[in-house]
């Protein structure tokens, strides 16, 4: 837990914000063992930033990771509140997690709330409503 706050912080301490000044980090423990982290990452064109959550998720997809893979998720924001994370991500989430699997809300003071996939978005919309 400790190590996946640490992984957390040290990519919030590289997200790119210069227009929210919000920063937001990421870590995913893997079952493996590998801990995978990601920042929020914006643009002059505001719609195009990418959150801290789809950036660490695609990165582990990226290095072929799956949502069977994935053990937990704890995000980090600065926010009084441990950061509630966006309803985009919430959607992302559920197509590329477990519903089960925990995500760990936390921030600077290390206040912490744990929900699981499914407790951030009930009732969603997915692939087997297709
Ligand atoms: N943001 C995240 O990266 N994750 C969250 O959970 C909440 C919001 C980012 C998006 C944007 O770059 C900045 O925080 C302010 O909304």
């Amino acid at each position: 837990m400790e190590k996946l706050y640490e992984k957390a912080l040290e990519a919030y301490n590289n997200s790119y914000s210069p227009y929210s000044k919000f920063k937001v980090g990421a870590s995913i423990l893997l079952k493996d063992g590998n801990i995978i982290n990601g920042c929020n990452v914006e643009n002059a064109s505001y719609g195009l930033s990418n959150c801290a959550e789809r950036t660490t998720l695609f990165t582990a997809y990226t290095k072929g990771y799956r949502k069977e893979d994935i053990e937990k998720m704890l995000v980090i924001g600065d926010s009084d509140r441990p950061v509630s994370p966006c309803g985009a991500c919430r959607q992302v989430l559920v197509e590329l997690m477990n519903l089960d699997c925990q995500v760990i809300l936390t921030n600077l003071n290390k206040e912490y709330k744990t929900l699981t996939v499914d407790e951030l978005l009930p009732y969603s919309f997915n692939n087997e409503d297709l």
